[in-house]
C-alpha cells in the first residue's frame, strides 16, 4: 500500500474485505469535464482560475497526499485508537473530540455548498449525526460538549476542498478502526461505532467518487497550494483540539 504510515504491516495484514488500495478503483479522471473554481464560485476568495493551464488535476491528489503525509502520521499518534488496551472511556472521549470539531466544521462547509460542485454530494458526506448517535449511545448529551474554539477557514472553494479531502480520508482509516473497536471493545456500527464505520462497504465507492470531483475541478498553482494549505490546517487543527482533550 502506498501510503506510509506508522501501521503500514497492521494495514497489509488485513484480509481481503479489509481496508483496500483506495487507489486501485481511482478511474482516470482525463474524460471528466473540467470545471474551474470560477465556473461555480461566486467567492470573491477564490483566486482566478487558468482555464487553458493544462490543469493535471491528478497532481493534488498526489500533492495533497504526500504534502499531509507528516500531519496524518501525527493524528494517528495523537489518537493512539489503534492501541490493544484502548478503553471505552478513551473511546468516547475521541468521538466527544471529534463531534467538537466536526459539528461546527460541516455546518460551516455546509454554507459553502453553493460554490462547490454538485457532485460532491456534501449533504451524503455529512457525519455529525452519526457522532451524535454514538455519543447519545454511549450515554453522552451531544448538545452538552464543547466545540472546538479554531476551526480551519472554509471561506473559499479551495480551502473547503482541502477540508472536505481530510474529512473524505478519514473513512479509509476509519474501516480499519471500525474493525478494531468490533474486536477489542465490541463496538459495532449499531451500538456507538456509527461514526468509524462510515460508509461502510460503500467507502471506496465515495473516496473514489470524491476524488473524481476534486481531480475534476481546474486548478492555477494558486489554488492547488490552497487547497493543500487547508488539508494540513484540517489535519493540525483536529490533532490540537483532540490533544487538547485526550492527553492528561
Ligand atoms: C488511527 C487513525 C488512522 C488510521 C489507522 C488511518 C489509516 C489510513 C489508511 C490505511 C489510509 C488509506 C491509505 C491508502 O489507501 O493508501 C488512510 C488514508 C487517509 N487518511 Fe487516515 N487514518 C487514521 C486517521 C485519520 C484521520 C483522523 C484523518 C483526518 C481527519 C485521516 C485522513 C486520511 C486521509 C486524508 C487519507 C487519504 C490519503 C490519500 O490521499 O490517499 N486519517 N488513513
Amino acid at each position: 500500500m502506498a501510503f506510509d504510515n506508522p501501521l503500514g504491516d497492521f494495514n497489509l495484514s488485513v484480509s481481503a474485505n479489509s481496508c483496500q488500495d483506495f487507489d486501485d478503483v481511482l478511474p482516470d479522471t482525463s474524460s471528466f469535464k473540467r470545471v474551474s473554481f470560477m465556473s461555480f464560485s461566486h467567492s470573491s476568495s477564490s483566486l482566478p482560475s487558468v482555464p487553458n493551464a493544462a490543469q493535471k488535476n491528478s497532481d493534488i491528489l498526489v500533492r495533497l497526499r504526500e504534502q499531509t503525509r507528516a500531519e496524518h502520521a501525527a493524528i494517528e499518534q495523537t489518537l493512539d485508537i489503534l492501541n490493544s488496551g484502548m478503553t471505552l472511556a478513551a473511546y468516547r472521549r475521541i468521538l466527544e473530540r471529534f463531534y467538537g470539531f466536526y459539528q461546527p466544521l460541516e455546518r460551516k462547509l455546509r454554507g459553502m455548498a453553493g460554490v462547490l460542485a454538485v457532485g460532491l454530494e456534501l449533504d451524503r458526506r455529512e457525519k455529525t449525526a452519526l457522532l451524535g448517535c454514538d455519543l447519545s449511545f454511549l450515554g453522552r448529551d451531544p448538545a452538552s460538549l464543547a466545540s472546538s474554539d479554531q476551526l480551519p477557514a472554509v471561506d473559499g472553494a479551495p480551502e473547503a476542498l482541502g477540508c472536505l479531502y481530510c474529512l473524505e480520508g478519514a473513512t479509509l482509516g476509519g474501516q480499519i478502526i471500525s474493525r478494531h473497536l468490533r474486536k477489542h471493545l465490541s463496538i459495532t456500527p449499531a451500538n456507538g461505532g456509527g461514526f468509524f464505520h462510515g460508509y461502510g462497504e460503500q467507502t471506496g465507492d465515495m473516496w473514489k467518487k470524491f476524488k473524481v470531483e476534486l481531480g475534476a475541478v481546474a486548478m492555477n498553482p494558486q489554488e492547488q497550494a490552497r487547497v493543500v494549505e487547508a488539508a494540513r490546517t484540517t489535519f493540525l487543527t483536529l490533532g490540537r483540539w483532540c490533544q487538547k482533550g485526550l492527553v492528561p
